[in-house]
This record gives structure tokens, sequence and C-alpha cells, in this order.
């Protein structure tokens, strides 16, 4: 189950994506913005992350206009793992390497034919474990630090 969420400037992209997972029969569950109206990233963003930490969906896909807002956002949930990419490599590689859960979109930075390239690759891409395993525990020892 995929969690998909955005802000008013990332609507029209998470609906171009939940496009995307019905051709494909993936699940998933759509946390808004529900239309263009002006909302706030950083709501959004928690919303959607908390089905992600809460056990409900396995990965989420958050939309706003760079990505980048949205992506601190859920960088501040515990337990979330968040990537802003706009390449296919980092969307590959933050799987491979980060074991990211959550990838962020910029809907005025990529096209959505780009964007559903990202979707498919980091949803279909598996952690490597190994010494990244090592690496990525040091991401929530620091969190808990804090
Ligand atoms: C909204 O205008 C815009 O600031 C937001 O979507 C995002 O790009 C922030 O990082």
């Amino acid at each position: 189950m995929i969690a998909l969420g955005s802000d008013h400037a990332g609507f029209p992209l998470k609906e171009a994506i939940k496009k995307y997972l019905e051709s494909e029969n993936i699940e998933y569950i759509d946390c808004g913005a529900y239309n263009t109206d002006s909302c706030d990233y950083p709501i959004q963003a928690e919303k959607t992350c908390l089905k992600v930490v809460g056990g409900e969906c396995d990965k989420a896909v958050l939309c706003c206009g760079t990505g980048i807002g949205i992506s601190m956002a859920a960088n501040k949930v515990k337990g979330i793992r968040a990537a802003c990419c706009s390449d296919y490599f980092s969307a590959k590689y933050t799987r491979m390497h980060n074991n990211a859960n959550v990838l962020c979109l910029g809907a005025r930075v990529i096209g959505e034919g780009a964007a559903i390239e990202l979707v498919k690759v980091f949803l279909n891409t598996e952690f490597e474990g190994g010494r990244h395993q090592r690496r990525v525990d040091q991401l929530t020892e620091l969190e808990n630090r804090q």
C-alpha cells in the first residue's frame, strides 16, 4: 500500500501518479490535497508520513512545487527517510543505499512523464542492506539523539 500526499502545487502531479498506480493495480491511500486550493505542505507531509510510520503503508510519494518543502517536512517525522529526487539515478540509489521510504517530487520542476519513471524505479528497487544498513541505523541513532 502506497500513501500519496501533496500540497496545492503538487496536486496535479499526485493525480497523474494515481492514474499510473491504478493502471498497475497498485493500491494507494490518497491523503490529500484534494484540489488546488492553497494548503500547507508541512501538514500534508505529516498526514501522509504517519501512514508509513504507522505501518498502514510501505512507502509514500509526496509532491509539492519543488519537492523540497515537503521533503523537509517529511524528514521531521520520526522513522521517515525522504528523498527529493528529479533524476532516475537518485530515485534508484536512494532505495538501494538509503532505504528511503518516501519519494518527494517537484511538480514545478519535472514533467509528469519523468515523475512516473521515478515513481516506478523507486517502488521497484530493493534496499541493498550490507554496509548500507549500518549507515541507515546511524540515521536512526542520529534521530534518536535529538
Ligand atoms: C507552494 O507555493 C510552494 O512553496 C510549495 O509547493 C513548495 O514548492 C515548497 O517547497
